[in-house]
């Protein structure tokens, strides 16, 4: 556990100075855009937001998860050991969120999708197509983890490579970067 934390912070600072590198560079060669302000892309900021939200409900259950996850090991070292009444509390927030997270990620992705229609994709950004993906890769390998016809392999390849935060930490820090790049 605290070797995978690391591993993730370590990974979170290479991504991120990858990430400034291509953004400096774009930055030189790009210039910022004039931001639109029609009818449709008001319309699209509307779901950004949404968006970023939904992103940030659904890693938070998977924070929640591991927090969870200590404490079921605490009552294993601790056969006395009962969980603070608000504890109770975080597992019906999280059962709740067990119970919704297929349908929040359909929603979310869908979100997502619209947003960035409404909005344009400006592909010379490679930030923009990288979370384009990603957000697809979520989605997909989301419906095979989900779909009862999956075969075995896949099911266990699905779960590998949708249930972390890896995808999560680079669509949050590809997102950031390229909307810095156009929102002056
Ligand atoms: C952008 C969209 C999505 C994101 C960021 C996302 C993220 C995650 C993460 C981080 C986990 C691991 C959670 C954990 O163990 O707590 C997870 C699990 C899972 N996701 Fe998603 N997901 C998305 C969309 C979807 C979609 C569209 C589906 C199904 C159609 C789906 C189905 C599942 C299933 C079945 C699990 C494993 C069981 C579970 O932990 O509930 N996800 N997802």
């Amino acid at each position: 556990m605290g070797k995978s934390i690391k591993g993730l912070i370590i990974y979170t600072v290479m991504v991120l100075f990858v990430s400034i590198g291509y953004f400096a560079y774009a930055y030189v060669v790009y210039p910022p855009t004039d931001e639109r302000e029609t009818f449709l892309s008001e319309i699209g900021e509307g779901f950004g937001e949404v968006g970023l939200w939904a992103l940030l409900f659904i890693y938070a259950r998977t924070l929640l998860k591991l927090l969870m996850g200590k404490g079921a090991l605490a009552k294993r070292i601790l056969p006395d050991y009962s969980p603070p009444v608000a504890a109770s509390i975080f597992q019906q927030l999280l059962n709740f969120m067990n119970r919704t997270h297929v349908y929040v990620g359909i929603a979310t992705v869908a979100i997502i999708l619209l947003h960035i229609a409404l909005m344009g994709l400006p592909m010379e950004i490679l930030f923009f197509p990288a979370v384009l993906i990603l957000i697809i890769w979520q989605g997909l390998f989301g419906m095979f983890l989900t779909w009862r016809y999956s075969p075995k392999e896949l099911k266990k390849f699905s779960y590998l490579v949708h249930a972390q935060f890896i995808t999560g930490i680079m669509i949050g820090i590809f997102a950031y970067f390229g909307h810095l790049l156009i929102d002056d």
